[in-house]
């Protein structure tokens, strides 16, 4: 399983579904009586829902380091006391096996934001516990993503969703202008060493129709992401990052499992640190700018 860092996810979320909802229409939010967001990571989304849900939002994810981060921000969001520290730790450590086709939401947090530990291939609900079961950016991780639109259906009396982006459909503008075609063939090296397909945003359709889910509709939402001054914190990390050539180190792996050699992946990393440092030099006049636009798909299905 790919993991992330609760600071990727965060940063990399900002902002998303700020500005328009249209997207998320067909999700009926204002119905639904119980949600399940899976593979919830820090609850980006699950917070979204919640938001527009006068139900019940559950988020499930396999990775306890993230759940750890999604409780601590929903307790921030919320500025609730620590219900957790007060005897009950089981959420983090605990065997929740036990809790499997029970209920494994604990009433404590049921006004927190609950979160819980599963996997999205055998998710820890009875069938049709909720009336809404959806994810944003898990299936591009996943070897197998009908078996876990499947496993959606199973647990969803009503609808089934995917918010889902196309990676290879990334777009990028800089005021520094080696930015974007460095970042196209850093991109285009990464998604042919992946093992999943990324880009499964745009034919997330086809992954409903294996999974046999009768897809009612797609909307496209554009996850427009921009850098400019004044620079939050976020910026300066990625800037760094970007000159110190780390950001690029975290996916040599995957880079190299493609067809990319290791000679050109130092020369992409040579050419990437030194974008990098122009990038800095201009923080420092100001003058830096960059847009990048995700696009997301959100399909969504009828069990
Ligand atoms: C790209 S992150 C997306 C997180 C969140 N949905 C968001 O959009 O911010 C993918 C998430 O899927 C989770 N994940 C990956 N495989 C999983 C599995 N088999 N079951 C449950 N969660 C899984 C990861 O731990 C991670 O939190």
């Amino acid at each position: 399983m790919r993991e992330f860092t609760a600071d990727y996810l965060t940063r990399t979320r900002e902002g998303m579904w700020d500005d328009s909802h249209d997207a998320l229409e067909p999700l009926a939010l204002d119905e639904r009586e119980r949600v399940l967001d899976v593979g919830c990571g820090t609850g980006e989304l699950t917070r979204v829902l919640d938001a527009r849900c006068p139900g019940d939002v559950v988020g499930c994810d396999a990775d306890r380091r993230l759940l750890a981060a999604a409780r601590e921000r929903n307790r921030e969001r919320r500025r609730e006391p620590d219900l957790e520290s007060e005897g009950d730790d089981e959420g983090e450590n605990g065997d929740e096996s036990e809790n499997e086709h029970s209920d494994p939401v604990d009433r404590n947090e049921r006004d927190h934001g609950p979160v819980v530990a599963g996997d999205a291939l055998r998710l820890p609900f009875p069938d049709d516990t909720f009336d809404l079961v959806v994810c944003q950016a898990l299936l591009i991780n996943l070897p197998d993503p009908a078996a876990a639109v499947r496993e959606f259906a199973r647990v969803s009396s009503n609808l089934v969703a995917a918010i889902e982006p196309d990676n290879g459909s990334v777009t990028v503008d800089s005021s520094v202008d080696a930015e974007p075609p460095l970042e196209r063939r850093a991109r285009r090296a990464y998604l042919e060493g992946i093992e999943t397909d990324v880009t499964l945003g745009a034919s997330a359709r086809e992954v409903f129709a294996e999974a046999g889910v009768e897809v009612l509709e797609t909307r496209r939402y554009d996850h427009d992401r921009t850098i400019e001054p004044p620079y939050d914190e976020g910026a300066l990390t990625v800037a760094k990052r970007k000159a110190s050539g780390s950001g690029l180190a975290d996916d040599r792996a995957t880079m190299l499992a493609g067809e990319l050699t290791e000679e050109g992946y130092d020369r992409l990393r040579t050419e990437w640190r030194s974008m990098g440092r122009d990038v800095i030099e201009q923080m420092g006049d100001r003058e830096y700018r960059r847009r990048e636009v995700v696009p997301f798909y959100v399909t969504v299905g009828a069990v």
